[in-house]
């Protein structure tokens, strides 16, 4: 693109780059300011900000369109499974059978956790937050060695195969232990999974699988889970991935930054609304139902209460998953003769707030958490496991981005600040204050 833009700073003017993405969007190359000018830009929680460029995900929040490397997430959502998004995401290009294979028998092949980790699981209460455990053991992982450094001395390995290696550890063992998490809230025995299965078959019988019990595959829980995952596959630059793009940045390992995002999505803005929907549906219902109490409350300024899975920061007009997790919950519930009286809590609260000039106004619509809830409650998920499944579908995001930086050679995640403190003061000794 070769218009500039022209900032005029005290009389003196510059002359901007103005980058264009393939959607036409356009953005303001400022990596130069300040050693031209002196001046930064300031924008706190990145709402102007563009921190890379990137060829992973395109999302429009006026249209309401969300594409994974040029495909609608409709189509996704509909056709494909999670494996094949996430190689695709993480690659760029849909695998052909070979390359799917190749890629689920690596996968099996590394499913396997050293059983000290489940030592360490065992010493966290079985109160504690299963975000916090999955982020812990994450982490805790690396001192198991599954990662690949990569070699400085052999020239035979490329970088993308260190890469690859280390991509494949993290899918085979992540969904491990969100299982190995989910059981021991659950007082189950932590077994391993079945060499023989798909990526989501495996995840669903590690996870729901009785000891007493022949385990018997339900389609209808596969399919739930398979676009579930998918819809929360990848999002662009948000909270989580921009903290695992900025914590790789420094060379942090592929399960040092994973660990960071899952700490960073555990938050109730973030994928942590999930959980919170789902407790604010059951407190309406527990209060006998009066969804416009609680819409008077998320529109009072003086009351801390939002209505947890609306609005969205990119989003202003309709959140595509939202409307895809919406009919599949419909759906999950009818396949499993479920009536649950909340997702009649939900429907309402979603039609009062459809119609109310401060969520018109604020363009403020259902997201993806709003749904997702009442979907893995209808599966027996339990509410604080919900955002530990919202990370499992994130992971190859998150992978994905990891590697875009690496290959783009990113520098690392540095901001500036204006700073606002004191100025030069002396010290007085302790006895003189
Ligand atoms: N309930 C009531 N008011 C709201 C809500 C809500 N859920 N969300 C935003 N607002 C109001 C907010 O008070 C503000 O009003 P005003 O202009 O009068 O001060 C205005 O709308 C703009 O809100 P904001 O907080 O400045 O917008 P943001 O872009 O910084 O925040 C958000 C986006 C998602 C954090 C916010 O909408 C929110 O807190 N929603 C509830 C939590 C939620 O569902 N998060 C999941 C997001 S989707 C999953 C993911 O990708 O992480």
């Amino acid at each position: 693109m070769k218009e500039k833009a022209k900032l005029n700073i005290n009389n003196s003017e510059l002359n901007l780059d103005l980058i264009q993405g393939s959607e036409s969007e356009v953005g303001i190359d400022i990596s130069k300011l300040r050693v031209s000018s002196n001046i930064i830009t300031l924008d706190p929680g990145y709402k102007n900000t563009g921190s890379c460029k990137s060829g992973i995900t395109f999302l429009d929040g006026e249209k309401g369109v969300l594409r994974y490397r040029g495909y609608s997430i409709e189509e996704l959502a509909e056709k494909a499974s999670f494996l094949e998004v996430a190689y695709l995401l993480i690659y760029g290009e849909l695998p052909n059978t070979t390359q799917l294979n190749k890629l689920l028998n690596d996968i099996q092949n590394n499913s396997i956790i050293d059983e000290d980790i489940k030592r360490i699981l065992e010493t966290f209460p079985k109160s504690a937050h299963p975000m916090g455990i999955l982020s812990s053991l994450t982490s805790a992982l690396i001192a198991f060695k599954p990662e690949k450094k990569i070699s400085l001395k052999s020239k035979e390995e490329s970088y993308e195969d260190y890469m690859y290696s280390n991509i494949v550890q993290l899918l085979a063992k992540i969904p491990m232990l969100v299982a190995w998490v989910h059981r021991r809230r659950k007082g189950l025995s932590l077994d391993y999974g079945n060499y023989n299965l798909g990526y989501v078959e495996n995840i669903t019988k590690m996870m729901f699988q009785l000891p007493n019990q022949e385990y018997i595959e339900n389609k209808v829980i596969i399919d739930a889970m398979n676009k579930l995952l998918i819809l929360h596959a990848d999002h662009e630059q948000n909270c989580s991935t921009s903290t695992v793009r900025i914590v790789g940045s420094s060379e942090a390992s592929l399960f040092a930054s994973v660990s960071a995002g899952i700490s960073a999505l555990w938050g109730r803005l973030h994928g942590g609304a999930n959980e919170a929907v789902l407790e604010m549906l059951e407190a309406i219902r527990r209060d006998g139902g009066d969804t416009k109490k609680f819409m008077a409350k998320a529109k009072d300024k003086t009351d801390p209460f939002r209505l947890m899975g609306f609005g969205h920061r990119v989003y202003k007009n309709f959140d595509p998953r939202a409307k895809i997790i919406k009919v599949a919950a419909d759906k999950v519930l009818n396949d499993l003769g479920i009536n649950d009286p909340i997702l009649d809590i939900a429907k309402s609260l979603e039609q009062e707030a459809l119609e109310d000039s401060y969520f018109i106004d604020r363009k403020l619509y259902p997201n993806v958490d709003f749904y997702s809830g009442i979907i893995y409650k209808a599966l027996e998920i339990p509410n604080e496991m919900f955002t530990v499944m919202f990370a499992l579908g994130r992971l190859p995001g998150w992978v994905a981005h990891w590697r875009e930086m690496r290959n783009n050679k990113e520098p690392i995640g540095r901001p500036r600040q204006i700073y606002v403190g004191e100025k030069l003061r002396k010290f007085n000794h302790i006895n003189s204050r």
